[in-house]
């Protein structure tokens, strides 16, 4: 049994210690946000937050993850009442086929959260371990440095 507290709400789950943190989000909690992309821990698509830093959930076994807060995209804000940061890549159009942007998203969060006004460097140092095949990385950029340049960490909660 593996105890998992995700998006503030506690689960036990009777999986292999050794499953990765990505399979027991999307296929036990059915929290589908997070992509697997390459499972390598090269593209970032299953980017998720633990005790606040970026994890990469495809490499990250459940077992590390007990008694962590971990949050996904889904913690963000919803369709119809999206987050600060979901707005502004909406806005920009930071999305074309969509699939690597919960991670993009939950990698920003982390930044904005711990630094509310990175410069555009730390932006994309940050965000480097992050890839969009599309290629939309300057629509990407330009979402995240608008709610750099114009909210508060309480704000992009
Ligand atoms: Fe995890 Fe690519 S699926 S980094």
């Amino acid at each position: 049994m593996t105890n998992l507290t995700v998006n503030g709400v506690s689960h036990t789950l009777a999986i292999d210690p050794s499953t990765p943190l990505l399979y027991a989000l999307r296929n036990q909690l059915e929290l589908n946000g997070a992509k697997f992309g390459c499972g390598l821990g090269q593209c970032g698509a299953c980017t998720v937050l633990v005790d606040d830093q970026p994890v990469f959930g495809c490499l990250t076994p459940v077992a590390a993850c007990a008694g962590r807060k971990v949050r996904t995209i889904e913690s963000l804000g919803a369709q119809a009442k999206p987050g600060a940061l979901q707005a502004a890549f909406i806005k920009h159009q930071a999305a074309q086929c969509g699939y690597c942007i919960a991670g993009m998203v939950m990698r920003a969060q982390a930044l904005l959260e711990k630094n509310p006004h990175p410069t555009d460097a730390q932006i994309r140092t940050h965000m480097e371990p992050n890839l969009c095949r599309c290629g939309t990385h300057m629509r990407i950029l330009g979402a995240i440095r608008e709610v750099a340049q114009k909210t508060t960490p309480a704000s992009q909660k």
